[in-house]
């Protein structure tokens, strides 16, 4: 896996690392007795089930179950390959990474991402110079003067520029010895359909680079300079670039966002940085897609549960259809939205510049929530005769129907209410006839639940997210892999009684066996006398967790690892030892029902009857084995 990174340094980094701080980051954290809680933010949850362990340098979250170490966590929260979460890692700690010369085998197998992100960055700063350095891009810096950007905004943006011409950045990075084939996946270069070659997607443009939290350029919008069309052109997807994950400005604006609890969202570039120029650092621009929920999900990490999301448009059609739309993001979301229609005839960039941000802020404090909104929307718009009440209350009746929460849509109906002078009842039973049309089609479709994008996709799911029957049958199984991950003085008795053997579930089976690989690998390697390491002990759960490449198993160790029980060695050894017999006479009694049935099938009498009277004499000392227990409990109690 760690192509540059030798294991030592990564044991050494994971050492020196803290998971909290480092959730901390996105996710808002309270310590909770030994552990620290938050909600997830890989699915939605209005009550936290997000754990984080500084003891055992491990999260899990008992929602979704995901769960992994402070590496994992990086991977996938920022979509990050293990050496670019590593590094980063290191990076935030002062830990140096010795550069290895890399063979050209290595060279081959360095990940395509890394390479992406190289890519952008060479066009970042070809773009930049071409603006700064250029006698063309004169005119580009004369346009950016023209829209009231300074010299400030231009660096900490790292805006750029691309000549006229179709190959100038191709030709550049060819130079560089990058195959073209490998920078088509980058988006910057596009293969020609009718001749051999190649030529820049973007081409006399100003260039705005996105970048992602870890500041890493993920891909590039570019703006022409007059009114051609298109006036935007953008990267296209790309491994490293994911439009609906992606948000321009967050990297500038996420502590802000902390601070505030506030995030603004607006729709354009130039919105953005007029924004954060006029000191609303706290604001975000969504990237040509509308606003979706992992988008939602990421902001929330930074402002919080009791956060604020103000959606910014320029016209009441922008921001009455961005409402509708909005409804279930944000109320499955748990936050705050507040929708500011700016007057029209200005967006967020006009308006700042010719106001300033004191009105803008104002207007901000006036902003309505979004079923306020579209309450405030339908009444300008019916007025409130008889008729128009009833046509105002048929538009709101979906949007009230669609509301999840409970409290919240009883709250918004008693306002509908109010406002409109009409029976709260009345309008209850309109939105209920929605809601239980709607219910009917989420069973028959079979709504899912919200799975992590990432997780989504390889149609992995009722194993481990949920609970499923399976889930009982392996109560035991279970609670052997938690005591062996907890308590390691177990794993001698595991081995030498081949608990392992009778395991019905091949995943914890799996497991089982990777803590007694890891043992011995431990043992041959780092003895020390009387050492048990103790995976509940430091960092040995996370540790081991990178022997673990499978998401569904990691997933359970970390579940496993922080339910927190105290073992003994006495009550442990019972539990195997009823586990392994029951396990066995379970077997044997299936493997004497396929013998009385081949005996049946053959009409062997004699052998029949032997059989019979075995089950027998099986079931007589199975029963008296559980009288035996139950004297014992008596006894005991
Ligand atoms: N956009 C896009 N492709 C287009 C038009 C727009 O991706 N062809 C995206 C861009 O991110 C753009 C945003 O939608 O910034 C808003 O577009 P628009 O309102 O048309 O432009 P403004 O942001 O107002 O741009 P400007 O002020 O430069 O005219
Ligand atoms: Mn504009």
């Amino acid at each position: 896996m760690a192509i540059f990174i030798s294991d030592d340094k990564i044991s050494e980094i994971r050492n020196t690392t803290d998971i909290v701080d480092i959730i901390s980051d996105v996710v808002s954290l309270k310590k909770a007795g030994k552990n620290y809680i938050g909600l997830c933010p890989f699915h939605t949850e209005k009550t936290p089930s997000f754990n984080v362990s500084p003891d055992k340098q491990i999260f899990h979250c008992f929602g979704c179950g995901i769960g992994g170490d402070v590496f994992s966590f990086l991977m996938k929260h920022d979509g990050l390959s293990f050496p670019e979460a590593v590094r980063i890692v290191a990076t935030r700690y002062g830990i140096e990474i010795p550069t290895q010369r890399l063979s050209p085998g290595q060279k081959r197998k360095i990940n395509e991402r890394e390479n992406l992100l190289n890519v952008n960055r060479q066009a970042m700063n070809y773009f930049r110079h071409s603006l700064l350095e250029r006698a063309s891009g004169k005119k580009a810096m004369e346009y950016l003067n023209k829209r009231g950007i300074t010299k400030d905004t231009i660096e900490s943006f790292v805006l750029g520029y691309v000549p006229e011409g179709w190959d100038n950045l191709t030709n550049f990075l060819i130079k560089k010895k990058m195959s073209s084939t490998f920078l088509e996946k980058s988006g910057l270069i596009i293969s020609r359909k009718s001749s051999s070659g190649h030529y820049d997607r973007f081409r006399n443009r100003i260039i705005f680079p996105i970048f992602n939290v870890s500041r890493q350029v993920i891909g590039f919008g570019g703006r022409v300079m007059d009114d051609s069309d298109p006036k935007y052109l953008n990267s296209p997807e790309t491994p490293v670039y994911n439009k609906s994950r992606s948000l321009y400005g967050l990297n500038m604006a996420k502590d802000k966002c902390r601070e505030s609890k506030t995030v603004f969202i607006v729709e354009g570039y130039f919105d953005l940085l007029a924004l954060h120029q006029h000191g609303i650092i706290n604001s975000v621009a969504t990237l040509g897609t509308s606003l979706t929920m992992d988008h939602v999900r990421i902001l929330r990490g930074y402002i919080g549960k009791t956060g604020r999301v103000v959606l910014v448009y320029d016209s009441d059609d922008a921001g009455l259809k961005a409402a509708y739309r909005s409804i279930e993001i944000f109320d499955k979301g748990y936050v705050d939205a507040r929708i500011l229609v700016l007057p029209t005839g200005y967006d967020p960039d006009s308006y700042i510049f010719k106001f300033g941000k004191k009105s803008f802020m104002d207007a901000f404090s006036r902003a309505p929530g979004i079923i306020p909104f579209l309450i405030d929307f339908a009444e300008k718009k019916h007025g409130d005769s008889i008729e128009g009440k009833i046509r105002i209350i048929s538009e709101l009746k979906g949007p009230l129907a669609a509301i999840k929460d409970n409290v919240a849509r009883s709250l918004y109906v008693k306002e509908l209410s109010e406002r409109l002078g009409i029976d709260e009842t009345a309008i209850l039973e309109k939105v209920r006839d929605i809601s239980a049309k709607n219910k009917a089609k989420e069973s028959k479709i079979g709504l899912k639940p919200i799975y992590p994008s990432n997780l989504q996709k390889k149609g992995k799911k009722s194993e481990y997210y949920g609970r499923t029957s399976n889930e009982s049958k392996n109560r035991i199984e279970r609670q052997i892999i938690a005591m062996m991950l907890q308590f390691p003085k177990i794993l001698h008795e595991i081995k030498e009684r081949d608990v392992l053997d009778c395991f019905v579930d091949s995943n914890l089976k799996s497991i089982g066996q990777s803590i007694l690989d890891y043992k011995e690998k431990l043992y041959n390697h780092d003895r020390a006398p009387g050492d048990e390491h103790e995976f509940a002990n430091g960092n040995r759960v996370s540790e081991f967790m990178n022997f673990i490449d499978d998401q569904e198993k990691k997933s359970i160790i970390t579940s496993l690892a922080l339910e927190e029980e105290s073992w003994e060695l006495e009550g442990c050894i019972k539990l195997i030892t009823q586990f392994v017999e029951t396990s066995r006479n379970r077997r044997s009694k299936g493997f004497i029902e396929k013998q009385i049935k081949e005996a049946e099938e053959k009409n062997d009498q004699e052998l029949l009857i032997k059989l019979l009277i075995e089950k027998q004499n099986m079931a007589v000392l199975k029963q008296k084995q559980k009288m035996a227990l139950l004297n014992r409990s008596i006894r005991e109690a």
